[in-house]
């Protein structure tokens, strides 16, 4: 699959789920929250991995434009992940951890938006079908391994070792408050 749909898709993928979140929040659907806002960690944080590890590192050197485009999507990447470590500390449903994901979202939607009308366009016009397709192999084999365990082993160490033991659901969301 050729690199960009692959990421493109994966965007889709998150932008419906954070839809949803927010049809959630407007229902006050706690279970339906917390049910995404799992789903929504897993996919973003495979995301962002092989676009760290896989993707930028492709496509820095294609021209300094977009090197320069490279550097703001990790700093975008910086922020979505600062605020998806402090969420350990959050409460899941309670109000800072609604409020939480709502920033969140935001950035992601800001994020995923900036790397399709700038990053993504301009690598199209400068790489080759035949070179995104190979990328994109690399990227789905990477994203397969990396699975929806990435999150409960990399950020949710607490969460991950409850579960182990028997404890608390799926993704590291282990209470509803109120
Ligand atoms: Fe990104
Ligand atoms: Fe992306």
């Amino acid at each position: 699959m050729d690199a960009l749909d692959l990421l493109m898709s994966s965007h889709q993928r998150v932008r419906g789920m954070c839809h949803q979140f927010e049809q959630a929040l407007d229902d006050g659907n706690g279970a339906a929250m917390l049910t995404l806002a799992g789903r929504m960690r897993a996919e973003i944080e495979t995301h962002m991995v092989i676009e760290d590890e896989l993707f930028y590192p492709a496509v820095r050197d294609l021209g300094e434009d977009v090197a320069v485009l490279v550097a703001e999507g990790i700093e975008e990447h910086h922020d979505v992940k600062l605020l998806l470590s402090e969420l350990v500390d959050l409460s899941p449903g309670a109000s800072a951890w609604k409020a939480r994901w709502t920033v969140l979202m935001e950035r992601i939607e800001h994020h995923t938006d900036h790397e399709e009308a700038e990053l993504f366009s301009r690598v199209r016009t400068c790489t080759t079908s035949d070179w995104r397709r190979k990328l994109g192999e690399r990227l789905a084999v990477r994203k397969g391994r990396l699975g929806a365990d990435l999150t409960r082993r990399a950020l949710h160490p607490v969460a991950a070792a409850g579960r182990r033991r028997g404890h608390g659901s799926r993704m590291g969301a282990t209470t509803v408050s109120a």
